[in-house]
Formats: C-alpha cells, structure tokens, sequence
C-alpha cells in the first residue's frame, strides 16, 4: 500500500498526478459519477450501498466515501481500485497519458512500444472478429448459435464476442491491409507461418477476447462451430501480452463486484462466466481450463478474501484442481468449494435452474478442509482406520498451507470433531510435519474507522482535536503556529494523533505541507481517509486563523487540567503533599482559568 523509497522521481510523480484528471480517471475505471453541486457523487466501488456516498472534489483532486471511509487522491484510487501497488499505479497513470518514465532504459522502453504495438493488433482483431459476428451474411450461423446457448446481445457487446469464418487468411489481409505486419500478427499470436505462408491461427471460430485490467484485448480463446472441428476450443499462445497464468477471464468485468461483495466465483469455461454475469452473478472470473496458477491466487487476493471453486465434482480436472488448493491457502484466500450435480457445468445449470437456485449452491459451499473431511466420511472414513488414516494426511497436507494461525486452530479443531480423532493426537501428527509452529499472519484485519455516526458521539474535547486537524488540513499553512505548541502526543484520539504526526512531520521539512504529496507518501489507509474527508467537507472556511487559535485556546485548558490531574494523583499515590506540589497546582488551575471563554 505504501509508497516505497522512489524508483520515479517526485516531479516525475506529481506531473503525472497533475496531468491525470481524478474525475476522468475514476470514471473510466467504470464509476458512474454524477454531478453534485461543485462535485461528483456515485455509488461507491469499494463498498455495496444503494444510495451514493462516494464524493469526488475536482477542484481538490481528491476522493472520499462517507458510507466507508475511503479516500486519497487519483494514485491511491488507482491502487485500491485496480489492487496495484503505488510504483505500478503511477505507471498505470502514466501509461494511460503516453507518458514515458525516465526509470526505463532504452530496452525498457523498446519493450513497452512493442507492447503498445501489440495492443493495437490485438484490438484491430478483436474489432474486425466482433464486425464479422454481427454481418449477417458472415456471421449469422455463429450468432444464432450463440442465440441459442441463450446468450443475449449485451453479452455479446460487452464481451465482444466475435467470429472468424473458415478463411485461412481472413486476418492475414485485412491487417496487413491496415498496415500492421505479418511480424506484429505473428507476434500477437493471431497468425501463424506454414508451408503456404501466414495463415490465420483461428478460423471458423467464435472468438472470446480475453481482456487485460486495462479492459484490452490481449489474447483471444476460439470455440469451434463445427463438431469435427478439433480441438473444441483454441487458445492464444503465450505473447508478451498474453500470459495464461496470470490472466483470467471476464476479470476486467468482475473486478467491481468481486471487491463489493469480497468474495469471486472461480468456474473453468469462458460460457460458463459470461452466462453467470449475464444472470446477475457478476463477481466471476474463469480460469481457461488451465490450473489455477500462484499468480491467479495473488491476483483475485488484491480484490478479495474469498474465492468460491464452482465445478462438476465429477469433471475429470476436478481432481487435479484440488491438487492445486493450496496455492490459495498460501495467499491467505478464503477457499470454498461448490459442487454441482454430475453432469453440469455453471452455464448449464444457472440456464435450467435460475440464478437463484445457482446461488442457493454457492451459498452451500463449504470450505477446503470441511470438503475434504466430508469426502473422506463418505468414503467411510469413520468406520476404515486406513481410510481415516489417509484423509488426516491429505487434510494435514492441506494445513499446512494454512499461513493464518486462528484459521489452522479452527481448521483443527473441526478435523478432530468431524473424524473423530483427538485433537491432541491431530496436533501432534501436525506438528511431526512441521506444522503449526509459522508465525501468525496478520492480514485481513478490517480497519475500524471512526464512522459519521460515531461522530455525534465524540467527547468535548475530542470535538476539539477534531475540528483542529481538520482545519489544519483545509489551511495547511497554519502547521507552523500550531505545530509550535502542541505535540502529537497531546491528542486523545489514536487516529488524529496519528494525522498530526504525520502533518509535523511533512511541515518539519521546512517546505510547504503538500496535501497530495502527503496522500503519496507512506500513510496508512486511515490517516488518508481522515485527510480526505477533511478536504472533501472544506467548506472554505471564513478565518481558519481564528477557528484555529480558538481551538488552541480550549486544547491548552484540556492540557493543564491534564497537568492538574497527573500531578494530584502522584501527591495522592506518592504522598508528595508538599508546599511545592500544592503551589504548582494552584498555579495551573489559575493558568486554566485564564483560559476560559
Ligand atoms: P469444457 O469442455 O467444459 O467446455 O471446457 P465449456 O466451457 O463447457 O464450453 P461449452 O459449454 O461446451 O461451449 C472448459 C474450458 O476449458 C478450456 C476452455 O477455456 C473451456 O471454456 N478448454 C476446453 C480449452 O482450452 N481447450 C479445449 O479443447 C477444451
Ligand atoms: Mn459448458
């Protein structure tokens, strides 16, 4: 989350932050914001609500939810929305605008052109396959048949579905004729040499663009129209853009709801995703029938905790996928499994049962540890010591993924319950294996915000502490007068002392505190939330200069009863009633008094 020590330069930075519109940027990662007064308003991406509480400052570049306490400026939008870190969300941006970055050498930067080339060549094939699909005279046998899987025109507009007729050198002519070279579609995995010259890699084809986060196309999967046309679906082969482990399908569609509802739906078919999310069931991605690779696992962690494996238990890859697991236990991912009835795969079921009776199945799903041990019972594991043997084995293997030490007690102590073994027994078996003794991981820990409604609840003098950061924030210019006098340590709430920390801090540097350069800067989610929240409520306040020494004036009271108080309980714990202490006591509460208004 945080920003590391630089590889871009600051101005490097802060000319890309001003170049990158907040408004434009977080309304093409696909937030529907409306105006609202001086700014804009939608529901937020990062939490579910009906009504809109996430604000959007163009004027102050900044964005802020009051429903979730969310916000930061245009870069930690970028890294929360699309799970980037700060170094690849500035590129991101920088990308987005053409921007070259210094820290790239000259074979760096021959890459990333190469890349930008086989990007148009990816697009100019998607949007050639998806024109064919939709002339009737061309594609119209593949468009009924996809009528007739029950896929709908959104689906296909969305996803851009596409067709390529027979023709071997359908692609070949009409890129080379839009200036694009063999070179480039050989590159792009669209087109391959054979002894008669390039030809097309798929033909007779309904094509699935798979889309990178930036939502291009970077590779494409092919399903045949014909039956006897072998293999049933043809993929891209790997390219510098196209990487099957670390890509998966319909991600770039998903990605919101998979935040939203913090759990994502992994099934293995393109159909299969694109007939969910026609259903309603949007936070699901596919995995191509490749095995679930490390990278997929710490993909889908950037979005969220949880994935649900929807597969027919029967499938023959179901056994191999299991294999795989653990590579989502490593990422600390939540795993659960949903079996569907031999025979069906999502598609097939979510078109003859609903969505509804779909979601019944996901809400059944059990976890990787309960799955297995239900197996195992099934097998007759409580009546066979050898059987019951092995399933301990298998579900100790599986533990032993288990990075989350309060996840491996429970994991434990529901294998001892369900086989009926001791736990004792379990553990120590565990434990043979070198299990159970990581250290403990301290992910997923939800950040506990001051929420609006605990505001009303505030005590007088954290009203105080709050209205003083906060106008501090608005006129940061007034750091200086203030940070003279008072001390981090001086705030009760844990939150804002950590703000004022943070603000004396940047001030103590001697320049200017820079509010978007602060947001930058290695503060946790939480102090940029406050920050934000402070800028978006700016109500150009009439004389923060005043607003702040009042603030002062009623801080120092609370501080001087605070000296009264320590300095009363030590005479009464210490016995230390001499003329001095009563003096200085009578001192302060004289010096508080001053202050009252
Ligand atoms: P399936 O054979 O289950 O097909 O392969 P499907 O997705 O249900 O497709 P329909 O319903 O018959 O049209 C599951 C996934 O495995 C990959 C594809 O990604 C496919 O969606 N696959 C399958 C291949 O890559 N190559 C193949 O030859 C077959
Ligand atoms: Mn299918």
């Amino acid at each position: 989350m945080n920003a590391p020590s630089y590889q871009i330069p600051r101005e490097i930075i802060d000319e890309i932050r001003d170049r990158s519109d907040i408004v434009e940027v977080i309304s093409e990662c696909g937030v529907p914001l409306r105006p609202a007064g001086k700014d804009y308003k939608a529901n937020c991406p990062f939490h579910d609500e009906k009504t809109p509480s996430f604000s959007v400052s163009p004027h102050k570049q900044i964005f802020y939810c009051f429903g979730c306490q969310t916000g930061g400026n245009v870069i930690s939008f970028v890294q929360k929305h699309e799970g980037k870190s700060f170094v690849e969300s500035v590129e991101w941006l920088a990308g987005r605008i053409g921007m070259a970055l210094p820290t790239q050498d000259a074979k760096a930067a021959q890459a990333s052109r190469r890349r930008h080339e086989l990007e148009n060549v990816s697009r100019f094939a998607a949007q050639y396959f998806h024109r064919q699909l939709l002339t009737p005279t061309i594609g119209g046998t593949a468009l009924a048949y996809l009528k007739s899987r029950g896929v709908n025109d959104e689906t296909i507009r969305q996803s851009q579905l596409g067709y390529t007729t027979p023709d071997r050198r359908g692609l070949v002519k009409v890129a080379t004729h839009a200036g694009f070279s063999i070179q480039q579609l050989v590159d792009a995995g669209l087109i391959k040499n054979d002894d008669h010259g390039p030809v097309d890699r798929f033909r007779g084809r309904i094509i699935f663009p798979i889309l990178d986060d930036r939502g291009n196309p970077v590779g494409f999967g092919g399903r045949a129209l014909a039956d006897d046309l072998l293999p049933k679906y043809l993929n891209s082969p790997t390219t510098p853009l196209y990487d099957k482990s670390k890509i998966l399908y319909n991600l770039y569609h998903a990605r919101q709801e998979i935040q939203k509802s913090g759990s994502a739906l992994l099934v293995e078919g393109y159909l299969d995703a694109l007939m969910l999310h026609q259903a309603g069931i949007k936070n699901v991605v596919a995995s191509l029938g490749t095995s679930f690779s490390a990278s997929h696992a710490s993909l889908l962690k950037r979005f969220s905790e949880e994935v649900v494996m929807v597969y027919d238990g029967d499938a023959a890859g179901f056994q191999a996928t299991l294999r795989g697991l653990h590579l989502l236990l490593k990422e600390a991912l939540r795993v659960r499994i949903a079996l569907l009835p031999p025979d069906q795969d999502p598609d097939s079921y979510v078109r003859s049962n609903g969505a509804d009776r779909f979601k019944d199945e996901i809400e059944k799903a059990v976890n990787l540890v309960e799955f297995q041990i239900q197996r195992a019972v099934r097998q007759g594991a409580l009546r066979n010591v050898e059987v019951k043997a092995q399933a301990v084995k298998e579900i100790g293997f599986t533990l032993s993924n288990v990075e989350n030490q309060v996840q491996l007690n429970e994991y434990v102590k529901y294998t001892a319950r369900e086989l009926d073994v001791g736990e004792g027994a379990l553990r120590l078996e565990l434990r043979s294996k070198g299990i159970g003794r990581k250290a403990t991981n301290g992910s997923g820990a939800p950040l506990d915000f001051q929420t609006s409604s605990d505001r009303r609840q505030l005590s007088p003098r954290e009203s105080v502490e709050e209205e003083l950061v906060e106008t501090l924030i608005q006129s940061p210019e007034l750091i200086p007068h203030v940070s003279d006098q008072l001390q981090h340590e001086n705030f009760t709430r844990p939150d804002l002392a950590q703000v004022v920390k943070v603000l004396w801090e940047a001030n103590s540097s001697g320049k200017s505190v820079d509010i978007q350069e602060l947001i930058d800067s290695s503060i946790d989610d939480k102090t940029k939330a406050i920050i934000s929240n402070a800028i978006i409520q700016q109500r150009t306040p009439p004389n923060s200069k005043a607003k702040v020494d009042g603030c002062l004036r009623k801080f120092r009271q609370y501080l001087l009863l605070d000296m009264e108080r320590t300095l009363r309980s030590d005479a009464l714990t210490q016995g230390d009633d001499d003329i001095d202490t009563l003096e200085q006591l009578v001192e302060l509460s004289n010096q508080r008094r001053q202050f009252v208004s």
